[in-house]
């Protein structure tokens, strides 16, 4: 309604809300509600022309207030291209569920007082702090300390912290997830992780992988069948939609889904509607979707094998399993996971690993992850009955791979003329290890083949951390 407001009297540029819905609906008040002295507040009825409005104004503060249930675009490629226009922006997304936040990549949610008791001071909150989603904090949002894992998930890297705040951050949602990482990543792990998390637990968590099944039966696996459909349909059958019922649907290989497929999906997400194949029964579908790809879907769809419609109505929140070399201070936490695991799985006591072989475990690449880590464990134990590992038992690749990074740092191959003092050689493959490990000064102590208190000992030594109860303030 009002645009551009006169912010420059108080001097200072306040910060822009920009709310995006039809005044028709349930947002009514709010732009009324919401402070002038301290916004400048801006109201648009549709998505197209909020888009406009940040396109025009990309270097202005923005909050950005959109109905998710709103309007054709759909609230997820509305997000999509505001991130694209002004990424730090943040945007407040409602929803039937309760209204989250988006910001820098990831989504709180609120508790407490309803969005529009309390918009002045979430508004103020998020304008105070750019940067700090916790300023909406209740204490759970505020950040908190680095798990070792979360359910059944191991991990104790920022950035499977970061998995770990999502999930939780999810519980109260119903918004569709798409999950992109290599094979091995853990994709499913973290679908199944985020359906125990929710209120739709004690319902069905059904896995359809749409790579595996051949084309032409993935329309009734997903849908199902009347009876006499087609050939072979001898009775009729319930889709995994239908199975899924009140649960949460994990497509996986969402890439390998074709073209007409695509479109089917499509409309049951936007109608949350659909009919077994050969039927003319409307059946609802009441899904949580959770996507998962190890493609690069958005190559997909430069190419055109996948459409653009379906990709913005999947990637409502987004989730980046990442690669385990990207996280090697999980490695060791990993290994003590699957070796207690797996070993009392089998009935047999854990094993003792030699040095030389944990560490060669510890450094090796993985590039199929941890699926490959708890493979490359399950295969030792099978094939080391005495309870013993050794290097020589590791797999080649493995062993290869430590000769190899075993070699002297790059530095020591261009020793100057007149050498250089041992000290100088271990501070900076400290330093390295440290931020190879993320700071985890126990996965560094690991992976130098030294205990932490000496790693710490060395630390202080050098002047990197500062003496005992100095280091914390
Ligand atoms: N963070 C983790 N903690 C414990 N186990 C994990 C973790 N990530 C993956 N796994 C295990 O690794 C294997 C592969 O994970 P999966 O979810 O099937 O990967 P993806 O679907 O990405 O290929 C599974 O056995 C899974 O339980
Ligand atoms: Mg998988």
């Amino acid at each position: 309604m009002e645009q551009g407001s006169s912010a420059e009297k108080w001097g200072k540029q306040k910060p822009e809300v920009l709310i995006v819905d039809d005044p028709y609906r349930s947002f009514q008040s709010l732009p009324r509600l919401i402070s002038r002295e301290a916004f400048s507040v801006n109201w648009v009825p549709d998505e197209h022309q909020g888009l406009e409005l940040l396109r025009r104004n990309p270097e202005k503060d923005w909050i950005v207030i959109v109905d998710l249930k709103s309007s054709g675009m759909g609230g997820a490629g509305f997000l999509h291209q505001a991130r694209q226009i002004v990424s730090g922006a943040a945007i407040l997304v409602t929803s039937p569920l309760g209204p989250f936040l988006y910001k820098d990549g990831s989504f709180f949610e609120f508790s407490g007082p309803s969005l529009r008791q309390e918009i002045n001071k979430i508004l103020y909150g998020i304008a105070q702090r750019p940067g700090t989603p916790s300023a909406l904090a209740t204490k759970s949002q505020a950040r908190p300390e680095l798990r070792d894992g979360f359910g059944t998930m191991v991990g104790r890297s920022e950035k499977i912290n970061e998995i770990y705040r999502l999930i939780l951050n999810l519980r109260n949602s119903s918004a569709t997830v798409m999950i992109q990482g290599e094979s091995g990543t853990g994709k499913e792990l973290i679908a199944r992780m985020i359906h125990q998390n929710s209120r739709r637990r004690e319902k069905p968590f059904v896995a359809v992988n749409c790579g595996a099944i051949p084309a032409a039966l993935v329309e009734s696996e997903l849908f199902g069948h009347e009876r006499g459909a087609f050939t072979g349909a001898v009775c009729q059958k319930k889709g995994r939609f239908e199975v899924a019922h009140g649960g949460t649907l994990f497509l996986d290989e969402i890439g390998e889904l074709g073209k007409d497929l695509q479109v089917k999906l499509l409309r049951v997400l936007q109608e949350r509607e659909f009919q077994r194949v050969g039927g003319n029964r409307t059946l609802k579908a009441d899904v949580r979707i959770i996507a998962a790809t190890s493609q690069d879907l958005k190559s997909c769809m430069q190419a055109g094998d996948f459409r653009e419609d379906l990709y913005y109505r999947l990637n409502v929140v987004p989730i980046e399993a990442p690669p385990l070399r990207d996280r090697r201070e999980d490695i060791p936490l990993l290994l003590d996971h699957f070796f207690k695991k797996i070993s009392r799985s089998m009935g047999c006591p854990e094993p003792s690993i030699s040095p030389e072989a944990r560490r060669a475990m510890i450094r090796y690449s993985y590039p199929g992850n941890v699926r490959e880590l708890a493979n490359i464990v399950e295969r030792l134990l099978v094939t080391c009955p005495d309870g013993k590992i050794r290097l020589g038992d590791l797999p080649r690749e493995m062993q290869e791979d430590d000769r190899r990074e075993g070699q002297s740092p790059e530095m020591l191959r261009e020793l100057p003329d007149a050498g250089v003092p041992l000290r100088e050689v271990e501070r900076e493959l400290i330093l390295k290890t440290l931020e190879r490990a993320s700071g985890n000064k126990r996965a560094a102590a690991e992976m130098l083949g030294i205990t932490r208190r000496l790693l710490y000992l060395r630390l202080m030594e050098y002047g990197l951390v500062q003496g005992k109860n100095r280091h914390r303030a």
